[in-house]
């Protein structure tokens, strides 16, 4: 599999051979790390990361993921740069790309990752927009398959605001890989229909479904649950609207028992707001997987690197 020189914009422009391939390497690379074996594949190479929006998990992934692997990170934060400021996204982009040699942008537009993509003409990196966060799904897969041994046929449900990066990204990667998907949340906070639509059509092709719901009985059956904050960074000013819509989908152990299993795992992305989105008890109790996921955002996030960027 060659991936050398793609851009990791969103899930959309890859194949489930290629998203596997990624799990596959990332899985490798944990394990190497665990031996205490780091690589030298980015040797040489400068990493521009830019952060419109605060991190900690995506941001020390990068960082280390670079380091372990021979290079460089350059970390620019929103008031570090002109990017949007003073200079247009496309001058950015052209400055950046003569300089490093991968650029890792959060922020805002998803449109300003594709246009940093566009003009630098090296791998760009998507570390989460207002409509996707790409790389946190492969830490979110890689996860799942250290629990289940598989992604194609698992039950996975996705609760709380529908509609969000997370909720968007999830689905997208679900119906590429073959998983049964739910997002159970209020009719106001679904998805858009043309992406629901594209995803049914990638989930036709992997044998996989995508169900979207408002009823709490769709959990039933669920492998996983997996839920995000209730406000995305960038909507502080919804709390009280989204506290009172999403009141009823907070993941509880109510919500728990409607699975009909006894063995269904808790996953969150996190930042998580406990007593609001998840409970505080609930989440203790899940909270061996839910880190693993986070660790593995560094493995994931390196993978990505290696395959796009790396000499390998
Ligand atoms: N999950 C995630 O992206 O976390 P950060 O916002 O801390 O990067
Ligand atoms: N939906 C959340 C994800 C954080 C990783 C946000 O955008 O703030």
């Amino acid at each position: 599999m060659n991936l050398k020189g793609r851009s990791f914009l969103t899930l959309k422009d890859f194949t489930k051979e290629e998203i596997a391939y990624l799990l596959e390497l990332a899985a490798d690379l944990k394990k190497k790390k665990k031996q205490g074996i780091t690589g030298n594949s980015l040797k040489g190479k400068n990493i521009a990361l830019i952060f419109e929006k605060p991190s900690t998990r995506t941001r020390c992934s990068f960082t280390i993921g670079c380091i372990d692997e021979g290079g460089h990170p350059e970390y620019l934060g929103k008031d570090d740069i002109q990017l949007g400021h003073k200079e247009s996204v496309e001058d950015t982009a052209r400055v950046l790309g003569r300089m490093f040699d991968g650029i890792e942008f959060r922020g805002f537009k998803q449109d300003t990752v594709e246009k940093l993509a566009k003009y630098s003409k090296v791998p760009v990196w998507n570390g989460l927009t207002d409509e996707y966060h790409p790389t946190q799904i492969l830490a979110d897969f890689l996860t799942l398959q250290e629990q289940f041994g598989k992604l194609e046929g698992l039950h996975f449900v996705y609760v709380g605001d529908g509609r969000n990066n997370m909720a968007n990204s999830l689905m997208i990667g679900s119906a590429k890989m073959g998983l049964h998907f739910t997002i159970l949340a209020p009719k106001v906070l679904w998805p858009t229909d043309e992406l629901i639509s594209l995803c049914e059509g990638y989930a036709k092709e992997s044998g996989g479904t995508i169900t979207i719901s408002d009823d709490l009985e769709a959990v039933k059956g669920a492998d996983a649950i997996y839920t995000d904050v209730w406000c995305s960074m960038g909507e502080e000013d919804k709390s009280a609207e989204r506290i009172a819509l999403l009141q009823p989908y907070q993941v509880n152990h109510d919500l728990f028992a409607k699975t009909g299993k006894d063995n269904t795992i808790l996953l969150h992305c996190l930042p998580a707001v406990k007593g609001k989105e998840v409970t505080e008890e609930l989440f203790e109790e899940h909270a061996d997987v839910i880190f693993d996921e986070a660790e593995n955002r560094m493995h994931t996030i390196k993978a990505v690197m290696v395959a796009t960027l790396g000499e390998m």
